[in-house]
């Protein structure tokens, strides 16, 4: 997807889809309005007129003028004293999924002046491009013949003389987060047989040798003699075997990484404790995490922020056969602290444990892991936030505010002391389940104990790493959740 910023007047576009945000209206054309009414020889009045359209949020309209482009859409921004970025992005993700519907592969995006004064003119290039990239996102790999009637293949932004050089600034930040994002999508849509730990290794060392990163992988031998055993018997059940990535980003600056880890099962199956059949073909979306890490690692290498980053990612797959880990098996961790696998569903927090404990050498000043890691962080907030948890109050709000901005919100759950009898084991150090009861608390405490003093916190995207329908602004499917909010992490903190 090709994206610029233009300055042509919108009624002169040529572009095959118009798009036009639309703030709160009446029946009657607004003030801000009158001028491209009357380029649109009145097409916008008409609309209002029938009150079909009043700009609420995820509503549209098309019409097709006589002259400049082929069609217009107006698309409903919500109130205007409550405009803000993420209205935007949604605002850009709905018309991109329109051009898509429509067949249109050239789409312009245009605010009138007086929107366009309710933002920051580079939020706004940033923002309509990541929304474009989101709509416009499609997944034709395993298809022999192509489903969507067209890409998007060119994306203008209208905009005044004044605001071009800000909101291309914004446009080059969102070209690289939404090519983030499309990245890490691909990756998770990918299933099993054509994502195992070994090509996500891959994946990563061509990030690596394409932005000039340093990238390194472990295979069972190294992870073997490095001691991360938890990882090792996840991994022990599947002839696949399993990978430990790391990633370092320099930014020229010398200041102590980020670490951001992310979980890379390839596929669960639970393993022994295996899980029933009905959607199981879900779980090839349990690498979510590592796509996340990864998809940042390609905005990290687009935009060579001044900071820098460790990625790691333990990959493995959760299979089960005779040589499988067993309910009751008791591994020794890279921490040094013994676990009793309870179940070996719980197999994310098991290969999360010996990178944090990994992370350590990284002498980082925060840690922040992903992962799609319990089933209960679904049904405590479904698809609506990720689940947040740590250990250090200042890190947990800079994510909340990140995710925030982002338009990926998360919502921290308390991981208080009393929850941590729970994971006590009669055998060993600690057990890898606690129950039903608090169940992503309970996977929270689990990683926390092996976390020995950094600033940590845990992002479980368990329900919003994919989603089982549609919705206006994105296809059911993989998210690509936690890039936009780990760029706007890294992004706010190299800019000091
Ligand atoms: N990968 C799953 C969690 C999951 C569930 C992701 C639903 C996406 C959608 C994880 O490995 C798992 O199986 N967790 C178990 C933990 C339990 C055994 C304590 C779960 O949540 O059921
Ligand atoms: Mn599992
Ligand atoms: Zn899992």
């Amino acid at each position: 997807m090709r994206s610029s910023v233009g300055t042509t007047a919108p009624q002169q576009s040529t572009a095959a889809l118009l798009a036009v945000g639309v703030p709160r209206v009446g029946r009657k054309v607004p003030g801000f309005l009158t001028a491209l009414d009357k380029a649109f020889k009145g097409e916008i009045s008409r609309v209002l007129a029938s009150g079909d359209f009043t700009g609420k949020p995820d509503q549209t309209a098309v019409f097709y003028p006589a002259k400049g482009p082929k069609r217009v859409l107006l698309v409903g921004l919500g109130e205007s004293n409550s405009l803000d970025g993420n209205a935007v992005r949604k605002a850009a993700a709905l018309a991109a999924r329109q051009a898509l519907e429509l067949g249109a592969g050239s789409l312009a995006f245009f605010l009138t002046s007086e929107t366009a004064s309710k933002m920051d003119a580079e939020e706004t290039g940033r923002v309509v491009i990541e929304g474009v990239g989101q709509g416009g996102w499609t997944f034709e790999q395993f298809r022999s013949k192509r489903r969507s009637k067209t890409d998007i293949t060119n994306v203008q932004i209208l905009t005044t003389k004044a605001l071009r050089t800000a909101t291309d600034r914004g446009r080059k930040v969102g070209a690289a987060v939404a090519a983030g994002q499309a990245f890490a999508r691909n990756l998770q849509m990918r299933p099993g047989n054509h994502c195992t730990p070994s090509d996500l290794a891959r994946e990563a060392e061509t990030l690596g040798e394409r932005y000039g990163f340093k990238v390194r992988v472990k295979g069972r031998r190294q992870i073997q003699k490095e001691g991360m055993n938890a990882l090792l018997a996840v991994s022990q059940g599947s002839a696949q075997e399993p990978r430990f990535i790391t990633m370092e980003y320099r930014g020229r600056t010398s200041a102590k990484p980020v670490c951001l880890v992310g979980k890379g099962v390839t596929f669960d199956s639970g393993g022994i404790s295996i899980k029933p059949a009905l959607n199981m073909e879900e779980m090839k979306f349990d690498m979510s995490g590592a796509a996340a890490v990864l998809g940042t690692f390609e905005v990290l290498g687009r935009l060579k922020p001044l900071i820098n980053v460790v990625g790691l990612i333990p990959t493995t797959e959760n299979l089960l056969s005779s040589t499988a880990v067993k309910p009751g098996d008791v591994v020794k961790t890279h921490f040094g602290k013994t676990v009793e696998i309870i179940n070996t569903d719980a197999e994310g927090r098991l290969i999360l444990c010996d990178a944090l404990s990994y992370a350590r050498r990284f002498e980082p000043v925060c840690i922040v892991d992903i992962a799609t890691l319990t089933g209960a962080v679904v049904v405590a907030l479904g698809d609506q936030a990720t689940g947040l948890m740590g250990n250090n109050d200042d890190l947990i709000e800079e994510l909340l505010g990140a995710g925030a901005v982002a338009g990926e919100p998360c919502w921290e759950l308390p991981l208080w002391d009393g929850y941590r009898q729970q994971i006590d084991s009669d055998i060993a150090d600690i057990k890898n389940v606690g129950g039903r009861a608090a169940g992503s608390i309970t996977a929270g405490w689990f990683l926390k104990e092996f976390i020995d003093k950094h600033p940590w916190a845990h992002l479980d995207i368990a329900g919003t790493a994919y989603l089982d329908h549609d919705r206006p602004d994105i296809a059911k499917g993989p998210t690509g959740v936690g890039v936009r909010l780990f760029s706007e992490f890294v992004l706010r903190r190299a800019a000091g």
